[in-house]
């Protein structure tokens, strides 16, 4: 698998990221037994990832652990912690004191049998928690890298309702994050515009979520998704009114589904480094590590994309 390095961390992984969060959760969202998702992550290994992406929000950190045991050199861990107190709106103000970082990431440590995470995120932060964060949270995120217990600090958005990267917009010019991870797929190039400029200035590391999500990777989901945006006059009729949507994407010679293309626009977008993929399928995830490591779309294609969807910061394809 290829090779990329992240920003200015240091880190070098494949170019492919294993993903235990989304719809999927490594199968647990469907009921996969616990073993069959361990299963996931040596199958991960096997294929070349080196990269794996978990939150304690997302209850597979034991699983992710368990998988990595004795690879622990080998392999890069992301992780993140929950920014509100528990039990409290996820939209709301209710936001977590420091010392609930610094407990998430003890249990962590203990979820994931490691005496350190390779980066620790705040997970989903809304533009309106953001100030909130810089204030109290990164002082303590600080220390905690300091102390060694984390190599790098991470944030992540809340892509599903901040489409415009709103947050991250703000995170990209402070000089805090080695790492953000952004929502990205054809569907809202927006971050093209908005963050890879100052990411790729700056050596803050990306790693990309959304390739594929709900929309790219359920094709009655993304008919259903490409009515709203005629509704909502984003796009032409006529794109909705296809009988196979988006089929030029599947013309021979181009790619060999809607979601082989998703991955591959974003493997190949300037500024993305890591592109994640959830499952627990593991014909599934061969699958889409093949289209990751597959070659860029032909430029004519990309230009159809962009004529349709350049111009899109209000959905996610959730
Ligand atoms: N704010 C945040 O921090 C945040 C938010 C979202 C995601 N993430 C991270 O990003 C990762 C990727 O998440 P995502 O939201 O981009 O979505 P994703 O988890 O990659 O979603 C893919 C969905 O498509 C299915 N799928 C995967 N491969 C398939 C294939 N070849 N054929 C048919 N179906 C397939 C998966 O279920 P199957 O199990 O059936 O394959 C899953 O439901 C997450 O796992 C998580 O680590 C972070």
């Amino acid at each position: 698998m290829e090779q990329v390095k992240l920003g200015n961390t240091g880190l070098e992984v494949g170019v492919a990221g294993l993903g235990s969060g989304g719809s999927s959760r490594l199968g647990q969202g469907y009921g996969l037994p616990k073993a069959d998702s361990v299963k996931v992550i040596k199958a991960a290994l096997d294929i070349g990832i080196t990269f794996f992406d978990t939150a304690a929000v997302y209850k597979t950190e034991k699983i992710v652990g368990e998988g990595l045991l004795g690879q622990r050199q080998n392999v890069v861990i992301s992780t993140k912690a929950q920014i509100i107190k528990p039990g409290s709106p996820a939209l709301g103000d209710n936001m977590a004191p420091p010392s609930q970082i610094r407990e998430g990431l003890e249990s962590s440590l203990k979820n994931l049998q490691t005496d350190y995470v390779d980066i620790f995120h705040l997970h989903g932060v809304m533009p309106n928690q953001y100030s909130y964060c810089v204030e109290h949270l990164v002082p303590e995120l600080i220390k905690m890298r300091e102390e060694g217990k984390i190599r790098h600090i991470g944030i992540t958005e809340r892509f599903i309702t901040d489409t415009d990267h709103t947050m991250l917009s703000k995170a990209v010019a402070d000089d805090f994050w080695d790492v953000v991870m952004i929502g990205l797929n054809f569907l809202n190039p927006s971050a093209r515009k908005l963050l890879f400029p100052s990411t790729q200035k700056k050596g803050i590391a990306t790693l990309i979520m959304f390739a594929v999500r709900t929309a790219l990777s359920r094709t009655s989901v993304l008919k259903e998704l490409l009515q709203e945006m005629v509704d909502n006059k984003l796009i032409d009729q006529a794109i909705a009114s296809e009988p196979e949507p988006l089929k030029f994407l599947t013309d021979p010679g181009i790619a060999v589904s809607i979601m082989d293309a998703a991955y591959r626009f974003c493997r190949f977008e300037p500024g993305a480094e890591v592109i994640l993929t959830g499952t627990g399928n593991v014909d599934h995830l061969r699958q889409n590590v093949a289209s990751i490591c597959a070659p860029a779309l032909p430029s004519e294609t990309l230009t159809h994309l962009e004529t349709i969807f350049g111009h899109v910061d209000t959905v996610s394809g959730n």
